[in-house]
C-alpha cells in the first residue's frame, strides 16, 4: 500500500525542537546542529521548512526572535504581563489568579522553559508565593529570582523551601549581612545602591545575574517590576498578554515615563498572536521606535 500524505507536524512537536535550541544556547553550541530539522542561517536565524501546520508556524514566529538570539555572552531578557483591557494585573486586593486564559499560562510556563532565570519582585513573592516551576508544558525549571531591596519576603516562601529550583534573592548591598543570615550566603545577589535610595539598579542586577550564566532571563512580574526594568533599559522584549476581562480599580500592569504629547510615547516595533480568547502582543523594545503614523 502506497503511504499518504504525512500530516502537517504541530505546535506539541515543534516544543522539543524549541527547547533543543535553548539548550544549544545554554552550552554555548554554534545554532545549528544534526538534530535541529530547522535551516539556520546569520543573517535570517532559524527557518520552519514546509510540512508544518498553522499553529506551529505561529508559535514558531511568535518565539523565533527569542530563539534567534543564540549569541553566547550577549544574553537577552524578556518581561511578561498578564493585563486586563483596562490595564491591571490584578484585582485591588492582589488576586491575579487568572487574569489570562489557559493559552496565556502555557505561554508564561515557556517562558520559564526557555529562559535561565524567572524574575519576581517582592511583591509578587509575598503575596502569591508562587512555585515559578514549569509545568504546564515540558521543560526545565529556571532558576528563580527575587528581587526584594527591604527584605520583606518571609523566609518561609515556597520558593527558599519546595527544592524545585534554585532561588536566589536580591538586594542592595547594605542589606547583604541580614539576607545571608536569613537566607544563607550562596542565595544571595548583593548590588550596589542606585542613586534613587528605594531602587535597585537594574543593569547591575542583570550583569550580576549574568556573572552566575544566567543569561536568558524572564521578569515574569508584577507590574512595578516590569516597569521598572522597562525604564532602566533593561528589557529586549515585552510580551504584554491582554485578556477580555475588565477588572476595575486593580493593581496597575505597565507604568512607565509619562509622555506629555503623544509623539512622546513610547512606540516601539510590534506584533500580534492570538492566545486562545486573548491577543498577545510583542514588543521589540530594543528596535528604533515606529513614528506615530498620525504625524
Ligand atoms: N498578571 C500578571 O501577569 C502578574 C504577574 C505577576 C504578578 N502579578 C500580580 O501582581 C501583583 C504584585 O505586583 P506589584 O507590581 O505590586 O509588585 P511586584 O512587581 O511583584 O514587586 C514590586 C516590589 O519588588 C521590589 N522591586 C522590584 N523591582 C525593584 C527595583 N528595580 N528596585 C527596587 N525594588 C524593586 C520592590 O520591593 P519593596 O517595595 O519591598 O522595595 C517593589 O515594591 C500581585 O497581585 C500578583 O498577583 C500579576
Amino acid at each position: 500500500m502506497t503511504p499518504g500524505p504525512l500530516a502537517p507536524r504541530d505546535a506539541a512537536a515543534l516544543w522539543p525542537l524549541c527547547l533543543a535550541i535553548a539548550e544549544r544556547h545554554r552550552q554555548g553550541w554554534p545554532p545549528a546542529g544534526p538534530e535541529l530539522p530547522l535551516a539556520w542561517s546569520p543573517a535570517g536565524g532559524y527557518a520552519l521548512p514546509p510540512g508544518w501546520n498553522a499553529d506551529a508556524c505561529t508559535l514558531f514566529e511568535l518565539l523565533k526572535p527569542l530563539l534567534d538570539r543564540h549569541e553566547v555572552d550577549a544574553g537577552w531578557t524578556v518581561g511578561q504581563l498578564g493585563q486586563s483591557l483596562d490595564g491591571c494585573i490584578a484585582t485591588h486586593s492582589g488576586d491575579s489568579c487568572f487574569v489570562n486564559g489557559p493559552e496565556g499560562l502555557v505561554h508564561v510556563h515557556r517562558l520559564r522553559a526557555l529562559c535561565d532565570a524567572v524574575i519576581v519582585g517582592a511583591g509578587t513573592a509575598a503575596l502569591d508565593n508562587p512555585q515559578l516551576t514549569t509545568r504546564r508544558v515540558t521543560g526545565p525549571n529556571a532558576t528563580r529570582v527575587v528581587l526584594d531591596p527591604s527584605l520583606r519576603v518571609p523566609a518561609t516562601a515556597r520558593v527558599f523551601h519546595d527544592d524545585q529550583a534554585p532561588t536566589l534573592l536580591v538586594c542592595n548591598e547594605d542589606r547583604r549581612a541580614e539576607a545571608e543570615a536569613r537566607f544563607g550566603a550562596a542565595r544571595v545577589v548583593a548590588v550596589p545602591r542606585h542613586t534613587q535610595a528605594f531602587c535597585l539598579a537594574l543593569p547591575d542586577v542583570v550583569k550580576a545575574l549574568h556573572a552566575r550564566g544566567l543569561r536568558r532571563l524572564f521578569v515574569e512580574g508584577g507590574g512595578v517590576t516590569v516597569s521598572e526594568f522597562v525604564r532602566q533599559g533593561c528589557l529586549d522584549r515585552l510580551h504584554l498578554i491582554v485578556a477580555p476581562v475588565v477588572i476595575g480599580d486593580g493593581q496597575r500592569g505597565l507604568s512607565v515615563r509619562p509622555a506629555t504629547a503623544m509623539r512622546d510615547a513610547l512606540r516601539p516595533p510590534a506584533r500580534t498572536f492570538t492566545l486562545g480568547q486573548d491577543v498577545l502582543w510583542d514588543m521589540d523594545l530594543r528596535a528604533e521606535a515606529v513614528p506615530n503614523p498620525r504625524l
